[in-house]
């Protein structure tokens, strides 16, 4: 029987956490790839001898060798540049697009059948290379940025309120960036709406803080986020493996869908086994229009930017 298998390309902060927390969930076994000799193998063995003790069972190989990765079921792409202090994430864009083509060039050699899950940044334009590069079904290139900043909300939201962070359902769209998209008319506290919990001053200073959620991290550490970008990797990870059909905004094509009119941009969708599997169309308002094509307008220039360099 073959064994299902996630490979996560790139062993830094952001790549072994999420290796170690697919692990920990047993949701397949993971190998964890990475061109700096030893890394990955490193890490991997730590995250290893981490089962007896967390109780779980899959085979963790850490390697610099594309041939381990064979017939993986999910890819995820998390290596490129991070962001250091004063660096906006458009700015790792020339740099990121050259590493993101070299590694999604062996997922069409290695992986052919995979679904892409997409995590450096720019985020949208990076999930756009993936997908330009490796020409697979646009359904089956996906980009983690919603549910991490959907994680942020609700942990903004909830710590305000005074509520567990598990019983916000948000919703946010747009691109992973200062003009992503919060959605409080959208967004409820076991079923009851947000509008009715906080004031307009305080949703919009949360929503403030959401967006400038990763310069934040950035500003404490000297270095980006990583285990709440890790657990939303693993959460759509699992989500495709489990053909489990939850809604989660992703950074996804759109064509029709909000006007996007061809573009990678996040949305809430519906993630199975077959990578994006719908499309959810919010009835947004003229306001919320606005913000979205603000985002999308942005969305695009970068991508022009990612067709002048492939
Ligand atoms: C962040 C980076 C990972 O938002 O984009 O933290």
């Amino acid at each position: 029987m073959t064994r299902t298998r996630i490979t996560i390309v790139g062993a830094g902060n952001v790549g072994a956490t999420a290796a170690h927390i697919a692990a920990a969930a047993n949701l397949a076994d993971i190998v964890l790839l990475d061109i700096v000799p030893g890394l990955a193998e490193g890490k991997a063995l730590d995250i290893a001898q981490a089962a007896p003790l967390q109780s779980f069972n899959c085979r963790i190989t850490g390697t610099t060798d594309w041939e381990m990765t064979a017939e993986s079921t999910v890819v995820v792409i998390t290596s490129g540049l991070p962001r250091k202090p004063g660096m906006s994430r458009d700015d790792l864009l020339a740099k990121n697009v050259q590493i993101v083509k070299s590694v999604s060039e062996k997922i069409v050699q290695y992986s052919p059948q995979s679904i892409i899950i997409v995590v450096c940044n720019p985020l949208d334009a990076m999930t756009y290379t993936a997908a330009k590069v490796t020409g697979f079904a646009k359904s089956k290139v996906v980009g983690m940025a919603g549910a991490l900043d959907t994680a942020r909300f609700s942990h903004f939201l909830a710590t305000e309120i005074g509520v567990s962070p598990c019983d916000v359902n948000c919703v946010l769209m747009g691109g992973h960036g200062d003009d992503m998209v919060p959605l409080p008319r959208f967004t409820s506290v076991s079923g009851t709406p947000l509008t009715e919990l906080l004031g307009s001053d305080r949703i919009a200073q949360i929503v403030e803080r959401t967006r400038k959620g990763g310069i934040e991290i950035v500003n404490l550490l000297g270095f980006s986020a990583y285990y709440a970008p890790a657990a939303g990797v693993a959460k759509m990870a699992e989500a495709i493996l489990k053909d489990s059909k939850i809604t989660l905004p992703c950074c996804a094509y759109c064509k029709d869908q909000y006007n996007a009119g061809g573009y990678f941009i996040g949305v809430p969708v519906v993630l199975g086994k077959n990578g994006v599997e719908k499309i959810i169309e919010l009835d947004l308002n003229e306001s919320e229009k606005a913000l979205f094509e603000k985002s999308l307008s942005h969305v695009k220039e970068l991508a022009a930017k990612v067709d002048k360099l492939l």
